[in-house]
């Protein structure tokens, strides 16, 4: 059976925002993963590595989210402005009890996001913050006039402010933010958020802290009492291979746990439809954005390192979450207006990993890699075969039609036809990511291992497209009109 492409149907957009990143003082994310210090041998730009900002680059990162997570609720942010040697040393109590410097803060976030040519999402604290603090945070980095807390950015180096799009009022305040009952942090988010003023013509776009997992009553009371106040709430929800064992192995696992990984990622999809029902009836128009700013695999660490810096390693395996976890973001795009996968280098479900100069780009990278076409595209509605180990999603963008499938069988090719309705094409391209075990993976001695690789498997013709995927693999094709 061939599947239909409604092309001529209007879809809802798939948010560029929905590729976001989540970077945290954790474990080797932000130090040695992104910051090396100018007098690093590292080649950067203002102690900022250079080979993570131009592999960044070639994915478009549109936001990042920062410095938390958890160490979010422990920030004081004036402890990371002003002359780096000055900069107060604190303990990072939430990841491996290490000496943080503070040598990496705002003025360095904003540099970062410069080289990216990214939008901010920058995490307030409300766990052992002050409204003040929140207040005059907002104030440094976006009032441009004449003010305490401005010239006081002026002063450290910055004479413009900076655009904040996104600023989120607490992390997980139901756990490492605080361990609030949901309506009283509903009543604290009303409060903190009230002095996230707008400085500038330019929103700042509001997120309460919403629910782990599958917490329905803290969606209900925290939407019941608060909803009118904020733009957006969250949503986490990490893909596990087990839910009763502790961590499980990244590389080396039985078949069992590619299918559990999969299907704890594939939960996704429940979570939103029914955090976003409840939503609906405080918010019938969908004003709203459900943003899901902490997902991907939680898996054990490497071995040999720090339990509290959550490095572990990334395979094909990841890359199957990565690529059905994006497609359900993409059909949900209605509600999910942005996504942050956690997080961007050396933890959890990295893009990039990094031993001292050495860097690699993972297979869940590539899967970002080969999905960028779908970024501020209109969802396109198909309907007709389904595959149990297949998925699929189609988008339009300046007039081309990007494809990008999903086989996530161990051992079996998959072949689907899609008619494309009236979509006329003038050429085509198609990339791949595959690997040949169920973990395969890069590492500092094979770096290519898992990589975008051209595709050609797929027959197009006379708006008819036929496609057979290998086994463990992800692509797409991207289809000029
Ligand atoms: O991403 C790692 C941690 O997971 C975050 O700091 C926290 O918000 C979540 O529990």
């Amino acid at each position: 059976m061939t599947i239909k492409v409604l092309t001529g149907k209007k879809g809802p957009q798939i948010s560029k925002y929905i590729y976001g990143q989540f970077a945290e003082h954790l474990g080797r994310c932000i130090y040695e993963g992104v910051w090396v210090g100018e007098d690093s041998d590292i080649p950067n730009n203002k102690g900022i590595r250079l080979d993570v900002v131009e592999a960044l680059k070639d994915i478009n990162v549109p936001v990042v989210r920062w410095p938390g997570g958890c160490f979010a609720d422990e920030y004081h942010w004036k402890d990371g402005i002003g002359s780096q040697i000055d900069r107060k040393t604190i303990v990072n109590t939430h990841w491996g009890g290490v000496v943080e410097n503070n040598h990496f803060g705002t003025h360095e976030f904003f540099h970062l996001l410069d080289l990216l040519g990214a939008d901010a999402y920058v995490n307030g604290n409300v766990g052992s913050g002050t409204v003040q603090e929140m207040q005059e945070w907002v104030e440094y980095m976006t009032f441009e006039g004449e003010s305490p807390m401005a010239n006081l950015r002026k002063e450290n180096g910055s004479e413009k402010a900076w655009d904040v799009k996104f600023f989120g009022v607490g992390n997980e305040s139901w756990g490492c933010g605080g361990n609030m009952r949901p309506e009283y942090y509903a009543d604290l988010y009303r409060r903190y958020q009230t002095y996230v003023r707008d400085y500038t013509d330019q929103h700042v776009y509001k997120i309460a802290c919403g629910p782990n997992i599958d917490d329905y009553n803290w969606m209900e009371q925290v939407m019941k009492i608060a909803a009118p106040f904020m733009d957006g709430i969250s949503l986490h929800h990490y893909a596990l291979a087990s839910e009763w064992e502790d961590k499980r192995p990244a590389l080396g696992f039985p078949e069992k746990e590619w299918h559990s990984l999969i299907e704890s990622a594939l939960k996704m999809d429940e979570l939103i439809t029914k955090h976003s029902t409840i939503m609906d009836k405080y918010d019938p128009d969908k004003r709203v954005g459900l943003i899901v700013d902490e997902w991907g695999s939680w898996l054990d660490v490497e071995k040999g390192t720090n339990p509290g810096f959550l490095y572990q390693q990334n395979t094909i395996r990841d890359a199957m979450v990565a690529s059905l976890t994006l497609n359900i973001f993409h059909r949900h795009a209605d509600r999910v207006r942005m996504a942050n996968i956690a997080q961007m280098v050396n933890v959890l479900q990295a893009m990039l990993l990094t031993e001292g100069e050495k860097m690699i780009k993972t297979p869940t990278y590539h899967v970002f890699d080969l999905y960028k076409y779908h970024q501020d595209a209109e969802l396109v509605d198909t309907y007709g075969e389904s595959k149990t180990f297949v998925d699929y999603t189609v988008s339009k963008k300046d007039g081309n039609l990007a494809i990008s499938i999903c086989n996530y069988s161990v051992d079996t090719s998959e072949s689907l036809s899609f008619d494309l309705n009236e979509f006329t094409h003038t050429s085509a391209e198609g990339w791949i990511v595959a690997g040949d075990v169920m973990d395969a993976h890069n590492s500092f001695d094979d770096t290519d291992k898992v990589a975008k690789k051209a595709f050609k498997d797929y027959n197009l013709e006379d708006r008819h497209l036929s496609v057979t995927l290998p086994p463990m693999s992800v692509a797409t094709v991207l289809i000029k009109g």
